[in-house]
């Protein structure tokens, strides 16, 4: 059964409102695949009478279902492994020497999902940064949409198949806990970490400036205005000398002129440029 046209603007419409994703008309598929186990649930005969009941019944929560089961968190540890490298080399060294007085370091993953970028920061500060130990305050801070990533990330649960995408075995036994099937990333390292939800195309509660902003793998879900919007918004959270990265097929080009690329080995990062 493929959704109805008029139903997949109907959800179009709605996901757009409640997240400024982008569903094009050929993401129908989507809307068919991701609402079924929405149908299963409700006791809907398929895909049709569940839009049929967000529509009649005007529920945020069934609304906010159906937005999350549209949200594609598709992620890893250590993504693409290069921005972690220009991490490793340019920007932490930069901003520990920056930051020696404050001794403040703060890192915001702004589309965190399950939660693997943020808690692979985590573990790269912990192994190559150790006098970050003596007298830091480092505060990381992971923030989705998606409720349900929310929740798994401050869990911090994995399956093993979710641990063998990109995980060194050498950090999966120094930070994670064996729990039955799954692996559960150490309490210490949870500690440190901290995770809620915030729509970027919404408003933001009020946050102290960052030093890194990961806005990675999310813009492409928006049309230019609303990726120019966050883009823009995201380098005002900046603290001076601060980096935003981005995910490998995105670019700051035509959304926010102030943010030039500090190129490393590879991979490019994203400074303000100086007045
Ligand atoms: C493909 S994942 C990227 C995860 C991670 N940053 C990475 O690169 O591996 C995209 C994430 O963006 C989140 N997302 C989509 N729209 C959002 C919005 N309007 N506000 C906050 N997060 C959003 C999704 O829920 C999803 O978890």
């Amino acid at each position: 059964m493929t959704v109805a046209p008029e139903r997949f603007q109907y959800v179009q419409q709605l996901v757009m409102e409640r997240s400024a994703i982008v569903l094009s008309a050929e993401k129908a598929y989507l809307v068919d695949a991701r609402l079924a186990p929405l149908a299963r649930d409700l006791g809907a005969s398929d895909v049709n009478e569940v839009v049929d009941q967000v529509r009649s019944r005007k529920d945020p929560s069934l609304e906010q279902r159906v937005v999350e089961a549209l949200t594609t968190n598709e992620t890893s540890w250590f993504r693409d492994s290069r921005p972690f490298q220009a991490l490793e080399r340019q920007v932490f060294p930069e901003l520990l020497r920056q930051n020696a007085t404050t001794r403040r370091l703060r890192v915001w993953s702004a589309a965190s999902s399950a939660g693997q970028e943020l808690y692979s920061v985590a573990m790269l500060l912990e192994d190559k940064f150790p006098q970050l130990r003596a007298g830091w305050k480092v505060e990381l801070v992971g923030t989705d949409l998606n409720t349900e990533m929310v929740q798994r990330a401050s869990e911090g649960l994995y399956s093993t198949l979710e641990v063998n995408r990109g995980l060194p075995a050498s950090m999966l036994v120094r930070f994670f806990d064996k729990q039955g099937a799954h692996w559960r990333v150490k309490q210490s390292l949870r500690d440190r970490v901290s995770f809620s939800r915030i729509n970027l195309a919404g408003p933001w509660p009020p946050m102290a400036p960052f030093d890194v902003v990961l806005l990675r793998n999310v813009l492409i879900y928006f049309d230019m205005k609303v990726k120019t919007e966050v883009l823009c918004r995201a380098v005002k959270q900046l603290a001076p000398g601060g980096y935003v990265l981005l995910g490998t097929a995105e670019s700051p080009n035509g959304l926010c002129p102030q943010l030039v690329p500090a190129t490393t080995e590879g991979t490019v990062v994203y400074k303000v440029r100086r007045a």
